[in-house]
């Protein structure tokens, strides 16, 4: 399968299918993953017999720390690769979230169904169109008052990240979130006002943790 035609568009969690099983590994000890997909659990503040969405759920480390932060809560995983889900359903043996196959940018769900949707590390691999997209179908399928918790690569706030992120920058995918143009996306596709409540500094770049309410 051509994984950029454009019926089945998404790229794989580190870019190649083979190295899909290092993914865990590589998250979990050199970007320190744990800090800040806390930080998100935290800030999503999920409460009992919530829908929640994370969207772009890779191996579902956070999908499954979602679930264990709040038991009572219905978890959704979706991710465009089977390959990933696979590992997730492994991960998450004994529990009850549910994974989804499909596409961040026709989201297989009715509209106003999700309490909250988290994103964890997905934007940045959609290109300009699709990021667009996805954003309006985050919107579709929040119910009034949810709210959307994006992390991803954001605009560096220091020479330092500025210079770290100077090669990804020239990437289509990636040129987006470091030129800041994450907030303007979410605001466009409906959402009021997008707040970046944290920043995080990684060996791949700067990190943003942005939350966004849908109002009615
Ligand atoms: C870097 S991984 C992040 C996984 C997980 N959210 C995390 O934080 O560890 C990016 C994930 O986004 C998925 N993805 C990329 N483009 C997608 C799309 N258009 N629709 C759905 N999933 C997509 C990839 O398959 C991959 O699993």
């Amino acid at each position: 399968m051509n994984q950029k035609s454009d019926e089945k568009r998404y790229i794989p969690a580190l870019s190649f299918r083979w190295l899909t099983p290092l993914y865990d590994p590589l998250l979990k000890w050199i970007m320190r993953e744990e800090t800040f997909k806390r930080k998100l659990v935290q800030q999503a503040n999920i409460q009992p017999n919530m829908k929640v969405l994370d969207l772009g759920c890779g191996t579902g480390t956070l999908t499954l720390m979602l679930k264990r932060a709040q038991p009572e809560t219905e978890v959704t995983g979706l991710d465009g690769d089977p390959q990933v889900l696979d590992i997730a359903r492994e991960k998450s043996i004994g529990t009850n979230i549910q994974w989804d196959e499909g596409l961040a940018s026709s989201l297989p769900y009715p509209d106003s169904v999700f309490d909250r949707v988290v994103t964890s590390l997905v934007i940045h691999h959609l290109v300009t169109d699709d990021k667009r997209r996805a954003f309006k179908e985050i919107f579709r399928v929040l119910k009034p008052h949810g709210e959307l918790h994006v992390l991803d690569f954001g605009a560096p706030h220091s020479s330092l990240t500025r210079f770290m992120t100077s090669y990804m920058r020239r990437l289509e995918e990636t040129a987006d979130n470091f030129n800041g143009l994450i907030p303007r996306f979410v605001t466009e596709a409906g959402f009021g006002e997008v707040k970046e409540a944290q920043h995080f500094v990684t060996l791949f770049g700067p990190l943003s943790l942005w939350r966004a309410v849908k109002g009615v």
